[in-house]
């Protein structure tokens, strides 16, 4: 597998085109960034931390029969994925109240939510990822409704083998987002990564924050939480 040039930068990772016009190399940096990327810090190890984690949790999704990017980690910082046509719509599910649903509907942090919340948020930084609905994802043609239907279907899925795995490792899953992507054949699959960036985890009987809210809200010790989740789970890092 031959690395050929950098095909775009996001805020944390850098994504490589390969010899192979399916596949992609994904980079994982230590750049740490918040509120829509108005805050960046580097941080030690997270760039490792995070591609080890994202290569574990998807290997435990597809076994459960999710279809996901990855193909095989490459080096600490690097894995080799399934190149996709990236939908630009985050797909969140939220089984307790947090972060900007705590804001815009001023319920309680930590409230259950019964059952679990679905949403969508256009991935666009310059506007703010505004809040959207299914049918703003087909008028504007970010996606198709039978798309749509398999986002949210996968989402579910991702919400049910994850609060398990979590649930054994003594914490709460309380909210997450996943980005999908279109492959050459077709399907919709998996893509971006699921690291404690992208999702909130909580300690089940202290509540303490185990994922980037450290970092948003300044608690420290950001990278010590995530291998502290990353060791319970049985990631090897
Ligand atoms: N399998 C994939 N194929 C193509 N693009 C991908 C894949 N996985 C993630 N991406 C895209 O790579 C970019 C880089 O990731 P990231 O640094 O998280 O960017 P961002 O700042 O946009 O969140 C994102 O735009 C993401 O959607
Ligand atoms: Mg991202």
């Amino acid at each position: 597998m031959e690395k050929r040039e950098e095909l775009y930068r996001g805020k944390a990772k850098s994504v490589y085109k390969t010899d192979d016009a399916d596949r992609l190399i994904l980079l994982f940096r230590n750049d740490t960034s918040a509120f829509d990327g108005k805050r960046i810090e580097q941080l030690d190890r997270k760039g490792m931390v995070n591609n080890k984690f994202n290569a574990f949790i998807m290997q435990k999704l597809e076994a459960a029969g999710i279809p996901t990017q990855f193909d095989k980690l490459l080096a600490d910082n690097e894995v080799l994925v399934k190149k996709l046509d990236m939908i630009p719509v985050e797909c969140v599910v939220r089984n307790y109240a947090a972060g900007s649903l705590v804001k815009r509907l001023g319920v309680e942090e930590g409230m259950k939510l019964n059952p679990y919340t679905f949403e969508l948020f256009l991935k666009d930084d310059a506007k703010g990822d505004p809040f959207i609905n299914e049918s703003h994802v087909v008028a504007f043609g970010w996606g198709t409704a039978e798309q749509l239907v398999r986002m949210k279907e996968l989402s579910l899925k991702v919400n049910d083998v994850l609060t398990k795995l979590f649930d054994d490792a003594g914490l709460l899953l309380v909210d997450f987002k996943l980005e999908f992507g279109v492959f050459s054949d077709g399907s919709i699959v998996l893509g971006d990564e699921f690291s404690p960036d992208g999702c909130r985890l909580w300690d089940k009987d202290t509540k303490k924050k185990m994922d980037k809210d450290r970092f948003r809200q300044g608690l420290g010790d950001v990278i010590e939480a995530y291998e502290e989740v990353a060791k319970r789970l049985g990631v090897p890092l």
